[in-house]
This record gives structure tokens, sequence and C-alpha cells, in this order.
């Protein structure tokens, strides 16, 4: 027998407070649309039914960012209890807050400079300032901004009004923003941060922005012209919004209980693969098939099967939506970026026992998904095979041609590309080259202002390679075609002129 107790003797104790550096570590699961979204999180917990988020451009290039609502606003006190990391307090069985750390994780995750400014009505303005480099470097002092900077910072031109009360939040030195002042560089980081951040609030925030609760927009103020550019709106992501449910008795909801635990799985079926943003949602593969968690109407984690089945090719028309209350006695846990979920080992046994009223499993929903993508599958190869598109055009479009027609086998794809033509003709056929070749005189009037680009104009394109796909097949132009192709030409170059005038 080996000796071994559970009991461990001690002598003492010694005080051992964390160094400050712990400060770099915080945080580091972070990107600049999951910080944001902490940061709306707030808001929301605050009552705020408006928030903006605002990137400010200067000569310098992108320097801060500001995030604005117009929620309850702190006072003296409340906001030093804010600044403190770890600063928890009493929450509300709606709160989304529960970590006491989101403010400050999301924040030095992407910057240098926190400013927190705050005010109630009748109330003097409150702001504090953390630099978490100099916080690491020193013990835990954060600096008060002066009230008459922060009223100063409030005043400024917002989209609404914050008067009565509302929080502004301020980064500066903002990590993820492009160090050059290149216009075409900061144009480019620009439009795809904004498109990002719109999804990933859009998706996260859908059930909020969609009854009202919550309106969001995104705008990029030029400090020089003093004049905020267009505001692009958040807009509901729902990965539940299909045209129409795949089947007549979907979604169906399907009980689980164990333990004096219960959760629903509200099951839902697409009808079919589709192209639409709320199927393809943050990448274009569109197969995020699996669990939904939503957490208090704030999506915590979308797709995987946690267990319950494997990630297979043929559930993607299968998303269950769950809501969980936070950690819940080693069933889920939340990170602390509460941009995932983790399950307990008990979990999937819970879920074995769901049932909906009419006693359908989930065993019997994915059965149910498989064949509904089957079907959807056999409709789409019984459409007549065509050359699918190459170069020219988007990926998406591209994606959505490859799930609605079958293509035609080793062949190469068409490319759909710029040229400068010796006639007025709008397109030329270049069956040597496959490539559908376009009129470069009439792409500045084709793109309207926009930025030309190898993917420019997809809807001409896209009409063009419909119309003309099926002349690139077969040994040889038949008479047929060659009259078709000289029918489409005098419309088209007709039309195009009449477009120009
Ligand atoms: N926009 C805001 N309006 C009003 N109060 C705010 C705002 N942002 C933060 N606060 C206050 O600061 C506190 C700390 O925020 P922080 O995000 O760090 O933690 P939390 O929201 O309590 O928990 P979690 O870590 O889960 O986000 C909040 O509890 C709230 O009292
Ligand atoms: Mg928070």
């Amino acid at each position: 027998m080996v000796e071994w107790t559970q009991e461990v003797p001690t002598e003492r104790s010694v005080m051992l407070p964390p160094d400050p550096r712990v400060l770099d570590s915080i945080g580091r699961n972070h990107s600049l649309e999951t910080a944001l979204a902490d940061l709306v999180d707030n808001a929301v917990d605050a009552q705020a039914n408006r928030v903006v988020i605002r990137f400010i451009r200067t000569q310098r290039g992108l320097v801060a960012l500001y995030v604005l609502d117009n929620g309850c606003g702190m006072a003296e006190e409340t906001i030093d209890t804010a600044m403190t990391i770890g600063g928890r307090r009493e929450y509300g069985g709606s709160d989304l807050g529960h970590f006491g750390l989101g403010l400050k994780a999301a924040s030095f995750s992407q910057a240098r400079s926190l400013i927190v400014m705050s005010r109630l009505a009748g109330q003097q303005p409150v702001g504090r300032r953390w630099r978490p480099g100099v916080v690491s470097r020193s013990d835990f002092r954060c600096d008060v901004v002066t009230s008459s900077f922060v009223a100063a910072e409030f005043d400024r031109n917002w989209p609404f009004d914050s008067a009565s009360s509302g929080t502004l939040i301020r980064w500066d030195d903002v990590s993820a923003f492009p160090a050059t002042t290149d216009t075409m560089q900061i144009e480019a980081y620009l439009d795809h941060t904004i498109t990002l951040t719109c999804q990933h609030l859009g998706l996260t925030f859908h059930r909020f922005l969609a009854d009202g609760r919550l309106r969001i927009d995104i705008e990029v103020l030029d400090v020089e012209n003093a004049l905020p550019g267009a505001k692009v709106p958040v807009d509901a992501l729902d990965p539940f919004g299909y045209p129409q449910s795949g089947l007549d008795d979907y979604p169906k909801t399907l009980i689980a209980e164990m333990d004096g635990h219960r959760v629903e799985f509200r099951c839902h079926l697409w009808p079919k693969p589709s192209n639409l943003p709320q199927f393809r949602l943050l990448d274009r593969s569109g197969d995020h098939q699996g669990l939904y968690f939503y957490r208090r109407d704030r999506l915590l984690q979308s797709g995987g099967w946690y267990g319950v089945h494997a990630a297979d090719r043929r559930l993607k028309l299968a998303r269950v939506e769950v809501d969980i209350d936070g950690d819940m006695g080693g069933l889920f846990q939340m990170n602390p970026e509460k941009s995932r979920v983790q399950t307990g080992h008990e979990f999937a046994r819970l879920a074995a026992t769901a049932r909906a009223h009419d006693g359908t499993k989930l065993s019997g929903y994915f059965e149910v998904a498989e064949r509904l993508f089957r079907r959807s599958q056999a409709r789409v190869s019984r459409r007549t095979a065509m050359i699918h598109p190459g170069q020219g055009l988007p990926p998406r479009v591209r994606a959505t041609i490859q799930n609605e027609i079958p293509a035609v086998r080793s062949v190469d794809p068409i490319a759909i590309r710029w040229d400068n033509f010796i006639d007025d003709a709008f397109f030329r056929i270049d069956r040597d080259a496959q490539t559908l070749w376009l009129n470069k005189r009439y792409r500045k009037m084709l793109l309207g202002g926009k930025h030309g680009g190898l993917n420019d104009v997809p809807l001409v394109k896209s009409l063009l390679y419909l119309l003309v796909a099926n002349v690139f097949e077969g040994e040889y132009l038949g008479k047929k075609d060659k009259d078709n192709i000289e029918m489409w030409q005098s419309i088209l170059t007709t039309a195009a002129q009449a477009e120009r005038q």
C-alpha cells in the first residue's frame, strides 16, 4: 500500500498581488468585431437603444475610434467600478454583463488608450483613462479626465441626442488600424472592416436589431473636412431567416430534461443551400450547421454540434436555436469574450433525451435534414449543365452559380474580362481563349462612379454569362449560335450606347 493523504499542511500565507503586466494578456482572443460587440453589450445593459461607432480619420490616417450610446450613463462612483478590472456589480436577470472584465479586455486588446466618458442628467460629466502600457508598468493608477473635456467630446456632432444621459468610449492608437496615410489602403481597410463589423454585430445582436430594441450605425469622420461620412446601419443577420421552412412541420421544439436542467432545442431546416447572407453568414462556405447558443437574446456561438453529432456535409440545412443562461451546472460555460460556449461532457447525454410533442428526437431531425439536402441536390443535378464562369465575377456569385447549375466537366471556366475594342461592339466571344471580352469604352459608365477591379459590374457580367455561356460549348460555332450572337450584339450595343447618353 502507498501512503497518500488529501490533507496538505501549511504553516503561513504570503501576499502575492498580481503583477500589473497580467493586463497584457487579457482579451487576447478578441478581434476588432468581437471587442466592439463587448462594448455594445454594455450599452444594451445600460438600456441604450442607439449606438454609433465612429472611425476618426485625419491626414495622418486612421487615429481613433468612438462608441457612443444613449444609455443610462454613469456617475462618479460607478465609473470607478466600471474601470476596475474584475469590478463586478449586481447583475439583473437580463444583463449581458457577467465577468466585470468586458470593457477593459475588449479595449486593451485593441487600443493603447481607453477613455470612458459618461454623463447623467443634472450631473457633471465624468471621464477616466487607462493606458494599458502605462498601467502595466506602474500600479493600477487611472487618469481622471477633466469634465470640460468630456463635455466637449459629448458636444460634438453626434447622430443622436445623448444630452440626458449616455456613455462615450474612445480608443486611441488602435492596433488594427493600418499605419499608412495612403487613401486607397485606408479606404480598403475601412471597407473590409465595416463590412465585417456589420456582419458580426448584425449576427450577434440580430434579435435586438430586428425588433427595434437597438439600432447601431457605423460611420467615418474625416476631421479635416469635419463631415461625417455616410452612416452604415447594422442590419439584423438572422441565421434562421430563411424565406420558407424546408418542411411544413418545422421548426420543431425538442425539450431535453436531466438532473433538474431543462433545455429547449428549436430545430430549423433551411429549404436548400442558399446564397442569402443569412445562410452564408460570416464566410462564403455557407456551411454553418449546428447549434446556435443565445444568452439573454445575444448570440454567443454560431454552429458546431458539440458532440451531439459529427459535422457532416449532408447536415448543411440543419441549424438549432438553443437559449441558455450562461453557466449552467457544468453543462455550459461561456468564455470571457462571450464569443464561444463550452459544453461539459454531460451535454451530449442531455441532448439525447430531447423529444418533441410528436416524439421526434434529434436523431430523427438529422435524418430529415439529410433527406432534404439530398433532395435539394437532386433538383440541381436535373438542370442542364453549363460551363461555369472563372475570373471576372466575385467569388460569391461564382459560388451561387456552382450551387445552382451543374458544371460541364473537363472544360476550362469562362473568363470575363475587359479589353480595348477597335469598334463599338459591347462584347466579343473568344472561344480560343475561353474568354468573354467586354468593351472597355463602356466600363466607366457601367461602374457609375465606383472603383473598377477584376470582379467589377457583377450584375451585367452575370446576365451576359447566362445569355452566352452555351456558345462556348461544342467543337464549332453552329449557324444558330452565330445568328444569336449577332442578334445579342446588335441589341446590347444599342442599349449600351443609349445608356451612355
Ligand atoms: N456603456 C455603458 N453605459 C453604462 N455603464 C457602463 C457602460 N459600459 C460599462 N459600464 C459599467 O461598467 C461596468 C464594467 O463593464 P465591463 O464590460 O468591464 O464588465 P461587465 O459588463 O460588468 O461584465 P462582462 O465582463 O461580462 O462584460 C459595467 O458593469 C457597467 O456598470
Ligand atoms: Mg460588459
